[in-house]
């Protein structure tokens, strides 16, 4: 569904590159994620995949359109939902979804269906503005399913939501891809990862460091961690230990000795932690 080979791209056009040759597949029907740090490439990825941004070196297929020869028409196959929920406030959620529907010039979903799928039916008829968050994101998510896309690009679709919310929209997202439909991913929550996705790959300053199933990354990468946070020069200090290495029980056993220590944490061996041994960096 999606064909990226050694893509490249410089928003300065020099030879400092954002994204540095990342090449990947991804399959009709399934959900991939794209993962990594802030200031990885995701979102810069994520635009140029979805014609925002140039393509500029590399050879790219959506959908089956080749970028190198964008057409009106990949905007017909593909739905888009933004991290920022950027609804008119001043409409209401179905004023929103139908300005929206005329911009398509394919077939389009009825506005008060998804409504209801969403479920936005009570408040169909007020301003998106008195939305919540969640409601707001909600929205969103109708609005990119509007032109019955077979692509659905998602970039960080729970963020900031209450855990309810964001189970409703993970539910939403299951059902979008039972009904056919290929999705990417983009998030930091690798929980929400685990749950939802196929395959995962994650990005690191602009290059593919790791591109597998959750489970077999887990298994690869996902050694049992300790965070432990001790006492040093007046504030706490934290650092990760894998109890697996000599080297850090060692650790472990000096700073208990040293009567520093202040909490021990076992980090499950999840995406998290895979996150943590690819990028060397904490989530926060
Ligand atoms: N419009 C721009 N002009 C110049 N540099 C940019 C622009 N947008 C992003 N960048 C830079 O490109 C790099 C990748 O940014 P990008 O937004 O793709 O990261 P990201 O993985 O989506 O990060 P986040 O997790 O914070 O959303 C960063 O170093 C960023 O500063
Ligand atoms: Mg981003």
């Amino acid at each position: 569904m999606i064909h990226v080979e050694h893509l490249f791209h410089s928003y300065q056009r020099n030879d400092q590159f954002q994204v540095h040759d990342i090449s990947f597949d991804v399959r009709e029907g399934e959900i991939f994620g794209f993962l990594g740090p802030n200031g990885a490439g995701k979102s810069t990825t994520q635009r140029i995949l979805t014609g925002l941004l140039p393509l500029q070196r590399g050879q790219v297929t959506v959908a089956g359109h080749d970028l190198r020869h964008p057409r009106r028409e990949l905007f017909n196959l593909i739905g888009v939902s933004f991290e920022q929920p950027n609804v008119y406030k001043k409409l209401t959620g179905l004023e929103n979804l139908r300005f929206f529907r005329d911009l398509y010039t394919g077939p389009t979903a009825d506005p008060r269906d998804l409504l209801q799928r969403f479920g936005l039916t009570e408040v169909a008829h007020k301003r998106a503005s008195t939305y919540s968050k969640g409601m707001q994101q909600r929205l969103v998510l109708a609005r990119s399913l509007l032109n019955r896309p077979r692509l659905w690009f998602l970039d960080e679709p729970t963020s900031g939501l209450d855990p309810v919310s964001a189970q409703n929209i993970k539910q939403l997202i299951r059902d979008q891809q039972a009904a056919g439909t290929t999705i990417f991913l983009t998030t930091h929550d690798m929980h929400v990862a685990d749950e939802l996705c196929d395959r995962v790959a994650f990005l690191n300053a602009g290059r593919i460091v790791a591109l597998d199933t959750p489970r077999n990354l887990r298994l690869r990468f996902g050694q049992q961690l300790l965070k432990v946070e001790y006492r040093q020069n007046g504030t706490v200090a934290s650092e990760w230990l894998a109890p697996e290495e000599a080297a850090a029980r060692q650790r472990l056993l000096d700073l208990m000795e040293a009567g520093t220590l202040e909490t021990v944490h076992s980090q499950e061996a999840g995406l998290d932690a895979v996150f943590i041994a690819i990028t060397g960096r904490e989530l926060t």
